[in-house]
Protein backbone atom coordinates (compact mmCIF):
# COMPACT_ATOMS: atom_id res chain seq x y z
CA UNK A 1 0.00 0.00 0.00
CA UNK A 2 1.52 3.58 -1.13
CA UNK A 3 0.17 6.85 -0.21
CA UNK A 4 1.46 10.15 -2.39
CA UNK A 5 2.16 12.96 0.55
CA UNK A 6 1.87 16.34 -1.34
CA UNK A 7 2.54 19.79 0.47
CA UNK A 8 2.14 23.08 -0.20
CA UNK A 9 5.39 24.91 -2.26
CA UNK A 10 5.09 27.62 -3.88
CA UNK A 11 0.97 28.88 -3.71
CA UNK A 12 0.37 24.87 -5.18
CA UNK A 13 0.18 21.50 -3.82
CA UNK A 14 3.45 19.74 -4.74
CA UNK A 15 4.47 15.66 -4.84
CA UNK A 16 6.31 16.07 -1.23
CA UNK A 17 7.25 11.87 -1.63
CA UNK A 18 5.79 8.56 -0.80
CA UNK A 19 4.37 6.42 2.17
CA UNK A 20 4.82 2.90 2.00
CA UNK A 21 2.77 0.51 4.23
CA UNK A 22 4.35 -3.15 4.19
CA UNK A 23 2.39 -5.25 6.99
CA UNK A 24 3.93 -3.48 10.28
CA UNK A 25 6.38 -1.21 8.09
CA UNK A 26 6.24 1.88 7.58
CA UNK A 27 8.54 3.62 5.32
CA UNK A 28 8.80 7.60 3.53
CA UNK A 29 11.08 8.97 1.26
CA UNK A 30 10.97 12.57 -0.67
CA UNK A 31 10.08 12.76 -3.82
CA UNK A 32 13.16 14.01 -6.01
CA UNK A 33 11.46 17.57 -7.00
CA UNK A 34 10.68 17.86 -3.66
CA UNK A 35 14.56 17.25 -2.91
CA UNK A 36 15.36 20.06 -5.07
CA UNK A 37 12.57 22.34 -4.76
CA UNK A 38 10.60 21.81 -1.15
CA UNK A 39 11.36 22.11 2.44
CA UNK A 40 11.95 19.59 5.54
CA UNK A 41 8.57 18.67 6.62
CA UNK A 42 9.91 18.06 10.08
CA UNK A 43 13.45 20.09 10.55
CA UNK A 44 14.61 17.79 13.07
CA UNK A 45 13.38 13.96 12.41
CA UNK A 46 12.70 13.78 8.27
CA UNK A 47 15.96 16.07 6.94
CA UNK A 48 15.45 16.22 3.48
CA UNK A 49 17.49 14.15 2.04
CA UNK A 50 17.37 10.59 0.25
CA UNK A 51 16.92 8.54 3.04
CA UNK A 52 14.27 5.85 3.23
CA UNK A 53 12.78 6.87 6.81
CA UNK A 54 11.29 4.14 8.75
CA UNK A 55 8.34 5.01 11.60
CA UNK A 56 8.47 3.32 14.76
CA UNK A 57 5.58 1.56 15.77
CA UNK A 58 3.35 3.13 13.20
CA UNK A 59 3.51 6.92 12.42
CA UNK A 60 6.17 7.52 15.21
CA UNK A 61 9.38 8.68 15.15
CA UNK A 62 10.88 9.89 12.15
CA UNK A 63 7.35 9.59 10.60
CA UNK A 64 5.62 11.38 13.52
CA UNK A 65 4.94 14.33 11.58
CA UNK A 66 1.92 12.03 9.48
CA UNK A 67 0.65 11.00 12.87
CA UNK A 68 0.35 14.55 13.68
CA UNK A 69 -1.76 15.03 10.60
CA UNK A 70 -4.32 12.12 11.14
CA UNK A 71 -7.68 12.89 12.97
CA UNK A 72 -7.45 11.84 17.00
CA UNK A 73 -10.59 11.30 18.86
CA UNK A 74 -13.11 13.30 17.70
CA UNK A 75 -12.81 12.89 14.23
CA UNK A 76 -11.77 9.30 14.46
CA UNK A 77 -14.97 8.95 16.66
CA UNK A 78 -17.21 11.09 13.55
CA UNK A 79 -15.61 8.23 11.00
CA UNK A 80 -16.69 5.47 12.93
CA UNK A 81 -20.22 6.37 13.25
CA UNK A 82 -20.55 7.23 10.48
CA UNK A 83 -19.19 4.51 8.60
CA UNK A 84 -19.90 1.75 10.89
CA UNK A 85 -16.92 0.26 11.12
CA UNK A 86 -12.85 1.01 12.43
CA UNK A 87 -10.33 3.03 10.25
CA UNK A 88 -7.09 1.80 9.62
CA UNK A 89 -4.52 5.08 10.28
CA UNK A 90 -3.83 5.12 6.03
CA UNK A 91 -6.98 5.35 5.55
CA UNK A 92 -7.91 8.19 7.78
CA UNK A 93 -4.96 10.09 6.15
CA UNK A 94 -7.22 9.63 3.25
CA UNK A 95 -9.90 10.68 4.17
CA UNK A 96 -10.26 14.26 4.21
CA UNK A 97 -9.25 15.40 0.62
CA UNK A 98 -10.55 19.03 1.30
CA UNK A 99 -8.66 22.25 0.79
CA UNK A 100 -9.82 22.55 4.46
CA UNK A 101 -6.80 20.16 5.58
CA UNK A 102 -5.13 20.93 8.44
CA UNK A 103 -1.53 22.19 7.73
CA UNK A 104 0.21 22.18 4.32
CA UNK A 105 0.26 18.62 3.59
CA UNK A 106 -2.81 16.18 1.93
CA UNK A 107 -2.46 12.60 1.19
CA UNK A 108 -3.82 10.45 -1.95
CA UNK A 109 -4.19 6.83 -3.13
CA UNK A 110 -2.39 7.95 -6.43
CA UNK A 111 -0.79 11.16 -7.84
CA UNK A 112 -2.93 12.26 -10.33
CA UNK A 113 -6.07 12.11 -7.43
CA UNK A 114 -7.21 15.68 -6.99
CA UNK A 115 -8.83 17.83 -4.02
CA UNK A 116 -12.01 17.67 -3.19
CA UNK A 117 -13.29 21.08 -3.63
CA UNK A 118 -15.34 21.26 -0.16
CA UNK A 119 -15.19 24.42 2.28
CA UNK A 120 -17.78 24.75 5.01
CA UNK A 121 -19.50 28.15 5.91
CA UNK A 122 -21.11 29.82 8.47
CA UNK A 123 -24.52 27.72 7.98
CA UNK A 124 -22.76 24.41 8.40
CA UNK A 125 -22.27 24.89 11.95
CA UNK A 126 -25.74 24.95 12.86
CA UNK A 127 -26.36 21.90 11.09
CA UNK A 128 -23.36 20.19 12.57
CA UNK A 129 -24.39 21.16 16.12
CA UNK A 130 -27.80 19.54 15.89
CA UNK A 131 -25.65 16.31 14.97
CA UNK A 132 -23.17 17.16 17.39
CA UNK A 133 -25.81 17.60 20.67
CA UNK A 134 -28.02 14.51 19.37
CA UNK A 135 -27.65 11.42 21.05
CA UNK A 136 -27.93 9.17 17.51
CA UNK A 137 -24.41 9.85 15.43
CA UNK A 138 -24.71 6.93 13.00
CA UNK A 139 -26.81 9.01 9.92
CA UNK A 140 -24.68 11.02 8.30
CA UNK A 141 -25.82 14.82 7.38
CA UNK A 142 -27.31 15.13 3.97
CA UNK A 143 -25.40 16.03 1.13
CA UNK A 144 -22.77 17.06 3.21
CA UNK A 145 -20.03 14.97 4.20
CA UNK A 146 -18.66 14.59 7.73
CA UNK A 147 -15.29 14.36 9.17
CA UNK A 148 -12.01 16.22 8.85
CA UNK A 149 -8.38 16.12 9.78
CA UNK A 150 -9.17 18.35 13.11
CA UNK A 151 -7.00 16.40 15.86
CA UNK A 152 -7.77 16.49 19.72
CA UNK A 153 -10.71 15.15 21.49
CA UNK A 154 -13.43 17.75 21.30
CA UNK A 155 -15.99 18.18 18.80
CA UNK A 156 -14.91 20.72 16.30
CA UNK A 157 -14.93 21.45 12.54
CA UNK A 158 -13.38 23.86 10.18
CA UNK A 159 -15.01 26.80 8.60
CA UNK A 160 -14.46 29.35 6.01
CA UNK A 161 -16.04 32.70 7.38
CA UNK A 162 -15.60 36.02 5.67
CA UNK A 163 -12.61 34.46 3.46
CA UNK A 164 -10.56 33.59 6.61
CA UNK A 165 -10.06 29.90 7.80
CA UNK A 166 -11.09 29.12 11.65
CA UNK A 167 -11.34 26.07 13.48
CA UNK A 168 -15.00 25.86 15.38
CA UNK A 169 -15.01 24.12 19.27
CA UNK A 170 -18.36 22.75 20.41
CA UNK A 171 -19.45 21.99 23.89
CA UNK A 172 -19.35 18.45 25.13
CA UNK A 173 -22.60 16.99 25.09
CA UNK A 174 -21.39 15.73 28.62
CA UNK A 175 -19.97 19.18 29.33
CA UNK A 176 -21.44 21.42 32.82
CA UNK A 177 -19.40 24.41 32.25
CA UNK A 178 -19.40 24.95 28.09
CA UNK A 179 -15.72 25.19 27.17
CA UNK A 180 -16.37 27.42 24.25
CA UNK A 181 -17.00 30.46 26.89
CA UNK A 182 -14.20 28.73 29.26
CA UNK A 183 -11.64 28.46 26.54
CA UNK A 184 -12.57 32.31 24.97
CA UNK A 185 -12.15 33.26 28.36
CA UNK A 186 -8.67 31.95 29.31
CA UNK A 187 -7.72 33.26 25.92
CA UNK A 188 -8.61 36.79 26.55
CA UNK A 189 -7.06 36.69 29.77
CA UNK A 190 -4.01 34.81 28.39
CA UNK A 191 -3.47 37.73 25.69
CA UNK A 192 -3.49 40.43 28.29
CA UNK A 193 -0.91 38.38 30.37
CA UNK A 194 1.24 38.85 27.21
CA UNK A 195 1.12 35.26 25.21
CA UNK A 196 0.82 35.36 22.08
CA UNK A 197 -2.57 33.76 21.56
CA UNK A 198 -4.62 32.67 18.39
CA UNK A 199 -7.57 34.86 17.71
CA UNK A 200 -10.44 33.95 19.13
CA UNK A 201 -14.42 34.27 19.56
CA UNK A 202 -17.51 33.24 20.59
CA UNK A 203 -20.67 32.67 18.04
CA UNK A 204 -23.93 31.78 19.64
CA UNK A 205 -26.20 29.86 17.46
CA UNK A 206 -29.82 30.36 16.40
CA UNK A 207 -30.82 27.25 17.71
CA UNK A 208 -33.38 26.54 20.59
CA UNK A 209 -29.89 25.46 22.62
CA UNK A 210 -28.29 28.59 21.78
CA UNK A 211 -24.85 26.67 21.39
CA UNK A 212 -21.80 28.95 21.67
CA UNK A 213 -19.22 27.78 19.49
CA UNK A 214 -15.69 28.64 20.02
CA UNK A 215 -13.90 30.37 16.47
CA UNK A 216 -10.00 30.00 16.73
CA UNK A 217 -8.33 31.75 13.56
CA UNK A 218 -6.44 29.18 11.74
CA UNK A 219 -2.71 29.82 12.28
CA UNK A 220 -1.92 26.95 9.37
CA UNK A 221 -3.08 29.70 6.61
CA UNK A 222 -1.27 32.34 5.70
CA UNK A 223 -4.20 33.83 3.39
CA UNK A 224 -4.54 31.41 0.61
CA UNK A 225 -1.40 29.44 1.31
CA UNK A 226 -1.08 26.83 3.83
CA UNK A 227 1.72 26.30 6.25
CA UNK A 228 3.32 22.96 7.68
CA UNK A 229 3.17 22.63 11.06
CA UNK A 230 4.76 20.19 13.65
CA UNK A 231 3.44 19.56 17.64
CA UNK A 232 6.12 18.87 20.16
CA UNK A 233 5.04 15.23 20.84
CA UNK A 234 6.54 14.96 17.31
CA UNK A 235 9.55 17.17 17.80
CA UNK A 236 9.99 15.99 21.17
CA UNK A 237 10.07 12.19 19.91
CA UNK A 238 7.59 11.34 22.43
CA UNK A 239 6.70 7.61 21.92
CA UNK A 240 3.66 5.35 22.63
CA UNK A 241 3.37 1.25 22.43
CA UNK A 242 1.05 -0.83 20.87
CA UNK A 243 -1.50 -0.22 23.82
CA UNK A 244 -1.34 3.77 23.55
CA UNK A 245 0.87 3.83 26.68
CA UNK A 246 3.89 6.42 26.45
CA UNK A 247 6.91 4.74 26.58
CA UNK A 248 9.11 7.56 27.14
CA UNK A 249 9.79 10.93 29.35
CA UNK A 250 9.65 12.99 26.44
CA UNK A 251 6.87 15.17 26.81
CA UNK A 252 8.96 17.80 28.61
CA UNK A 253 8.60 21.65 28.29
CA UNK A 254 12.23 21.82 29.29
CA UNK A 255 13.38 19.19 25.88
CA UNK A 256 10.53 21.08 24.08
CA UNK A 257 12.58 24.16 24.73
CA UNK A 258 15.76 22.91 23.60
CA UNK A 259 14.14 21.50 20.29
CA UNK A 260 13.18 25.46 19.81
CA UNK A 261 16.63 26.28 20.30
CA UNK A 262 17.31 23.98 17.20
CA UNK A 263 14.38 25.07 14.98
CA UNK A 264 13.02 28.45 15.90
CA UNK A 265 13.89 31.36 13.84
CA UNK A 266 13.07 33.63 16.97
CA UNK A 267 15.29 31.94 19.41
CA UNK A 268 15.13 32.62 23.03
CA UNK A 269 12.17 34.61 22.30
CA UNK A 270 9.77 32.00 21.52
CA UNK A 271 11.44 29.62 24.81
CA UNK A 272 10.80 32.51 26.62
CA UNK A 273 7.60 33.01 25.34
CA UNK A 274 6.61 29.13 26.43
CA UNK A 275 8.25 29.65 29.71
CA UNK A 276 5.25 32.43 29.63
CA UNK A 277 2.84 29.87 28.58
CA UNK A 278 3.85 27.65 31.03
CA UNK A 279 3.37 29.73 34.00
CA UNK A 280 -0.05 30.76 32.45
CA UNK A 281 -1.00 27.35 32.55
CA UNK A 282 -0.33 27.02 36.07
CA UNK A 283 -2.02 30.03 37.20
CA UNK A 284 -5.17 28.82 35.00
CA UNK A 285 -4.99 24.95 36.19
CA UNK A 286 -5.31 24.34 32.69
CA UNK A 287 -3.39 20.61 32.93
CA UNK A 288 -4.59 19.56 29.46
CA UNK A 289 -1.27 21.48 28.19
CA UNK A 290 -0.33 18.29 26.67
CA UNK A 291 2.56 17.81 23.87
CA UNK A 292 -0.17 17.82 21.15
CA UNK A 293 -1.03 21.39 22.74
CA UNK A 294 2.17 23.28 21.06
CA UNK A 295 2.48 23.46 18.05
CA UNK A 296 5.68 24.83 15.80
CA UNK A 297 4.60 26.23 12.11
CA UNK A 298 7.00 26.66 9.21
CA UNK A 299 6.18 30.40 7.67
CA UNK A 300 6.17 31.30 4.14
CA UNK A 301 9.44 32.41 4.66
CA UNK A 302 10.64 29.55 4.99
CA UNK A 303 10.99 29.50 8.90
CA UNK A 304 9.52 27.77 12.01
CA UNK A 305 8.18 29.14 15.01
CA UNK A 306 6.08 28.69 17.85
CA UNK A 307 3.10 28.90 17.10
CA UNK A 308 0.01 31.24 18.70
CA UNK A 309 -1.19 29.82 21.65
CA UNK A 310 -4.64 27.53 21.99
CA UNK A 311 -6.80 25.48 23.62
CA UNK A 312 -6.20 26.98 26.75
CA UNK A 313 -9.01 25.79 29.50
CA UNK A 314 -9.10 26.77 33.19
CA UNK A 315 -9.43 23.75 35.64
CA UNK A 316 -9.34 21.23 32.94
CA UNK A 317 -7.59 17.91 32.19
CA UNK A 318 -7.68 15.04 34.54
CA UNK A 319 -5.03 15.94 36.84
CA UNK A 320 -3.85 18.28 39.30
CA UNK A 321 -0.04 19.09 37.63
CA UNK A 322 1.14 19.76 34.39
CA UNK A 323 0.96 17.74 31.53
CA UNK A 324 4.75 17.88 30.63
CA UNK A 325 7.31 18.25 32.70
CA UNK A 326 8.63 21.47 33.66
CA UNK A 327 11.32 21.58 36.13
CA UNK A 328 13.14 19.33 38.94
CA UNK A 329 9.99 18.68 40.36
CA UNK A 330 8.62 16.57 37.20
CA UNK A 331 5.28 17.69 36.64
CA UNK A 332 4.32 19.72 39.77
CA UNK A 333 1.94 22.89 38.97
CA UNK A 334 3.71 25.17 40.92
CA UNK A 335 6.21 28.43 40.46
CA UNK A 336 9.20 26.84 42.56
CA UNK A 337 9.04 24.38 40.05
CA UNK A 338 8.75 26.59 37.27
CA UNK A 339 11.18 28.73 37.85
CA UNK A 340 14.02 25.63 39.06
CA UNK A 341 15.36 25.32 35.43
CA UNK A 342 14.59 28.85 34.08
CA UNK A 343 17.94 29.10 32.50
CA UNK A 344 16.65 26.12 29.80
CA UNK A 345 13.44 28.74 28.80
CA UNK A 346 16.80 31.21 28.28
CA UNK A 347 15.84 33.24 31.46
CA UNK A 348 18.09 34.16 34.62
CA UNK A 349 16.15 33.93 37.86
CA UNK A 350 15.21 37.33 38.07
CA UNK A 351 14.06 37.50 34.44
CA UNK A 352 12.34 34.56 34.95
CA UNK A 353 10.51 35.82 38.59
CA UNK A 354 9.68 39.01 36.20
CA UNK A 355 7.64 37.27 33.82
CA UNK A 356 5.69 35.28 37.13
CA UNK A 357 5.58 38.70 38.43
CA UNK A 358 3.60 40.52 35.29
CA UNK A 359 1.04 37.53 35.36
CA UNK A 360 0.26 37.59 38.73
CA UNK A 361 -0.05 41.51 38.46
CA UNK A 362 -3.48 40.62 35.71
CA UNK A 363 -4.55 37.84 37.55
CA UNK A 364 -6.75 39.44 40.36
CA UNK A 365 -8.44 41.36 37.76
CA UNK A 366 -9.25 37.77 35.62
CA UNK A 367 -13.43 38.02 36.46
CA UNK A 368 -13.36 41.37 34.15
CA UNK A 369 -11.38 40.01 31.66
CA UNK A 370 -12.98 37.29 31.55
CA UNK A 371 -16.70 39.39 31.60
CA UNK A 372 -15.21 42.32 28.53
CA UNK A 373 -14.41 38.79 26.54
CA UNK A 374 -18.72 38.01 26.85
CA UNK A 375 -18.19 35.30 29.15
CA UNK A 376 -21.26 34.74 31.11
CA UNK A 377 -21.52 35.75 34.71
CA UNK A 378 -22.56 32.76 35.99
CA UNK A 379 -19.83 30.39 34.01
CA UNK A 380 -17.32 33.24 35.72
CA UNK A 381 -18.08 32.36 38.83
CA UNK A 382 -18.63 28.67 38.52
CA UNK A 383 -14.45 28.75 37.25
CA UNK A 384 -13.50 30.82 40.09
CA UNK A 385 -12.11 27.70 42.35
CA UNK A 386 -9.54 26.85 39.31
CA UNK A 387 -7.88 30.56 38.62
CA UNK A 388 -5.27 31.10 41.37
CA UNK A 389 -4.50 34.87 41.68
CA UNK A 390 -2.83 35.08 44.92
CA UNK A 391 0.61 32.76 44.60
CA UNK A 392 3.58 34.08 46.49
CA UNK A 393 6.84 33.99 44.37
N1 LIG B 1 -5.93 27.88 15.42
C1 LIG B 1 -5.41 26.75 14.94
N2 LIG B 1 -4.82 26.73 13.72
C2 LIG B 1 -4.29 25.59 13.24
N3 LIG B 1 -4.28 24.42 13.89
C3 LIG B 1 -4.85 24.38 15.10
C4 LIG B 1 -5.45 25.53 15.69
N4 LIG B 1 -5.94 25.20 16.90
C5 LIG B 1 -5.67 23.90 17.06
N5 LIG B 1 -5.01 23.39 15.98
C6 LIG B 1 -4.58 22.00 15.78
O1 LIG B 1 -5.70 21.16 16.00
C7 LIG B 1 -5.48 20.28 17.09
C8 LIG B 1 -6.75 20.18 17.91
O2 LIG B 1 -7.11 21.46 18.40
P1 LIG B 1 -7.40 21.69 19.96
O3 LIG B 1 -6.19 21.30 20.73
O4 LIG B 1 -7.88 23.08 20.12
O5 LIG B 1 -8.56 20.65 20.18
P2 LIG B 1 -9.07 19.90 21.51
O6 LIG B 1 -10.09 18.95 21.09
O7 LIG B 1 -9.40 20.94 22.53
O8 LIG B 1 -7.77 19.14 21.96
P3 LIG B 1 -7.57 18.21 23.27
O9 LIG B 1 -7.68 16.82 22.79
O10 LIG B 1 -6.16 18.62 23.62
O11 LIG B 1 -8.56 18.64 24.29
C9 LIG B 1 -4.31 20.87 17.85
O12 LIG B 1 -3.56 19.89 18.51
C10 LIG B 1 -3.51 21.56 16.76
O13 LIG B 1 -2.67 20.64 16.10
MG1 LIG C 1 -5.78 20.13 22.18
Amino acid sequence: MEIVVKAWLNGKMATAGKLRWSGPRMEFWYHQDFLQHGYALDPVNLPLNESIFEGVHHLQGPLGVFGDALPDAWNSYVLTQLHKRLFSDWEKLLADTSPQRLGAMQFFSNSSSKETPRFHELEWLERIAEWISGSDHSEPLPDLELGSSAGGAKPKTLIRLDGEEWMAKFPARDEIIPAPWLEHGAMSLAATCGVRTAQTRVIVLNNAAKTPVLLVKRFDRSGFDRLQMLSAHTLCGVLKNEQGTVVNDYRSYLRFADRLAMTSEADPVDRRELFRRAAFNILIGNHDDHARNHVIVRGLDGKWRLSPAFDLVPGSGNRRDLAMTIGQYANEASVRNLLSECERFALSSSEAKTIVAQLLDVMPGWRQIFAQAGVPERWINDIAWAIRADIDV
